[in-house]
């Protein structure tokens, strides 16, 4: 079945991915808004370090949801900022449990490991996972603009593996105890078991249909439609529904100038190729506009376009 913008507004969560620069965040934005006028309670997240919602929405979004607009909230999370956070609450847990020399190493240990490659990407992804979880019950929907395919590609493929983890370091921490099965009173496999629940939880909102959709945001030239290709088998492989196209910057047809005429006609044989290679999907095709989306007057126009560009239910 193709999903229209109507479809796609009923979801939980909403991602929008695609090469760097096409129209990720405009689209994101775009798609948020249209969902707050639809009396959904939205909520836009920027994960892509080079943050621009705030550029947007002309007003500094930081890492607690802002509201922005009615019905409409943003928030940027940062992968560094949200590290520091997660090093200084685990201190906190464990302030209480040991001695100050046995506390001392322990908080030596911590900051080595929050200083490990991988560490900011990891609370990155624990803080979105919490979003998909739907732990903030202030919105109805999600919507995340993120970084450009390969990294976000990662991070949805993150819950499976660190299920795999956990399962080993369980394994690992039952033989160390001498024990076959989960101990209920052990505090070690108490907080990995509630891990993985929220693991699955987290893994099976991702793979919801009902609930969850990756959008595809491109530009009708080569290399973006190869990079969409290789992202719909990747999203297909991981389980995650692909929502459909955006076909972003389409040039207007007629043009007195000789230059967008040329770009004209190249642009029709990749939209012809767009619609040939990803025929099972619904496409939305958005104008290039004559400046950049900068504001909610201009995102207003955009995502009108959205909403009723986007395909009839089949
Ligand atoms: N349809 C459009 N018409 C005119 N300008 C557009 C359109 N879509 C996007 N832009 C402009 O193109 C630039 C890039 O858009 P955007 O920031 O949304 O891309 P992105 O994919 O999020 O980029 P990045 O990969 O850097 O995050 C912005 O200046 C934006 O205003
Ligand atoms: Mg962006």
């Amino acid at each position: 079945m193709l999903l229209t913008m109507r479809h796609l507004l009923e979801k939980k969560v909403l991602f929008f991915g695609g090469k760097g620069g096409v129209g990720k965040t405009t689209c994101a934005s775009a798609t948020a808004l249209a969902a707050s006028h639809a009396g959904k309670r939205v909520l836009l997240v920027s994960t892509d370090p080079a943050h621009s919602t705030s550029d947007i929405f002309e007003r500094e979004i930081g890492p607690e949801p802002i509201e922005l607009l009615a019905n409409l909230w943003g928030l940027e999370i940062d992968g560094a900022l949200e590290s520091q956070r997660y090093v200084a609450n685990v201190k906190q847990n464990i302030q209480g449990l040991f001695g100050h020399h046995i506390l001392q190493e322990a908080n030596k240990q911590i900051d080595l490991a929050a200083s490990m490659p991988g560490a900011e990407e990891m609370a990155l992804f624990d803080r979105i996972g919490g979003l998909i979880r739907g732990e903030d019950t202030r919105f109805d929907l999600i919507v995340f603009d993120t970084a450009p395919t390969g990294h976000t590609l990662r991070l949805i493929r993150m819950p499976e593996l660190m299920e795999a983890w956990i399962r080993a370091l369980s394994r690992s921490r039952q033989a160390m105890l001498g024990i076959e099965q989960d101990d209920k009173t052990d505090p070690v496999l108490i907080s990995l078991t509630g891990r993985l629940e929220g693991l699955r939880e987290f893994r099976a909102r991702l793979l919801s249909p009902r609930v969850s959709a990756f959008m595809l945001v491109l530009v009708a030239e080569r290399l973006p439609i190869e990079e969409t290709a290789r992202a719909i088998v990747q999203l297909d492989e991981a389980g995650v529904t692909v929502g459909g196209l955006i076909v972003n910057r389409v040039l207007p047809a007629s043009s007195p100038d000789p230059f967008l005429q040329s770009r004209h006609s190249q642009e029709v044989i990749y939209l012809d190729e767009i619609d040939r290679r990803f025929s099972k999907l619904s496409r939305v095709r958005v104008p290039q506009l004559p400046s950049d989306v900068h504001g909610v007057q201009t995102l207003e126009a955009l995502s009108e376009m959205l909403v009723s560009r986007s395909q009839v239910a089949t």
